[in-house]
């Protein structure tokens, strides 16, 4: 992976909220492309530092308020804890949400059960001064580090990702871009519908050209 350049637009420093199976993989693709990655769990940041040394080596174990100082949050801690996060940490900030609800792990959940909203919809709701943005939940962390390519390689793999803010968007594609994946936009945040556990885009592995096309697709009722 190329490593990140030094604009005022580009992320260098990725935070990561979780050091289980998604945030460590997440972690230690970031590190490979060239990022400064910071891992915090609820735990205080020495409880964890031998276990990030041997999952994720070369990033630092910290607090989640210095994760939170990032420049990319990613949240990867199951969903049925999103309300231990601290909201005030991370106000201002652009969020990567990586969850999903899985009910089979995370229990029956009221919050996401009786709810038109998607889950990252109420995950901003809750986050509600941060910048959300639903991106790497539909690739298995095990994919997460085997199928990143280079830009322009043949058949790269695409992620999709939705969110209600532009900037924070467009800072998502560029470390999207850099830990491997061509980054396609699905819309706002409800778009991110489109891609949650049980969908054609969830459940399979497609390029830009593929997943616009099944965005599309989806779209097309609508406006019938
Ligand atoms: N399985 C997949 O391939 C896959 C792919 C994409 C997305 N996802 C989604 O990613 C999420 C995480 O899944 P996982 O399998 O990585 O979970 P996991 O292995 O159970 O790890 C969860 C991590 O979150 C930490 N955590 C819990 N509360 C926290 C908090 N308030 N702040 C910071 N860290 C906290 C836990 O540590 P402590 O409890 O010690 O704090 C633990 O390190 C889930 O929503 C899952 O659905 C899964």
């Amino acid at each position: 992976m190329s490593a990140p350049q030094n604009h005022p637009a580009e992320p260098r420093t990725i935070g990561v909220l979780g050091a289980g199976r998604v945030g460590t993989a997440v972690g230690r693709q970031a590190l490979k492309a060239g990022y400064d990655v910071l891992v915090a769990t609820s735990q205080p940041a020495d409880d964890i530092a031998l276990m990030v040394q041997i999952m994720t080596p070369g990033a630092i174990a910290v607090t989640a308020a210095e994760a939170a100082g990032s420049d990319i949050v990613v949240v990867a801690v199951p969903l049925h804890k999103y309300r231990t996060l601290n909201p005030e940490l991370l106000a201002g900030k652009t969020v990567i949400d990586a969850m999903n609800y899985w009910a089979p792990v995370d229990g029956e959940i009221d919050d996401f059960e009786n709810e038109d909203r998607t889950s990252s919809e109420i995950v901003q709701a809750y986050l509600a001064r941060s910048n959300v943005v639903k991106t790497l939940n539909h690739i298995g962390y095990h994919d997460l580090e085997v199928d990143g390519q280079e830009p322009g390689s043949e058949r790269r793999r695409a992620l999709a990702l939705a969110g209600d803010h532009q900037d924070a968007k467009e800072l998502v594609s560029r470390f999207i871009n850099r830990i491997g994946y061509d980054a396609v936009d699905a819309g706002p945040l409800a778009a991110g519908r489109s891609f949650q556990p049980g969908t054609e885009i969830f459940n399979g592995s497609h390029t830009a050209d593929q997943l616009r096309s099944i965005l599309a697709a989806l779209r097309e009722p609508a406006r019938a």
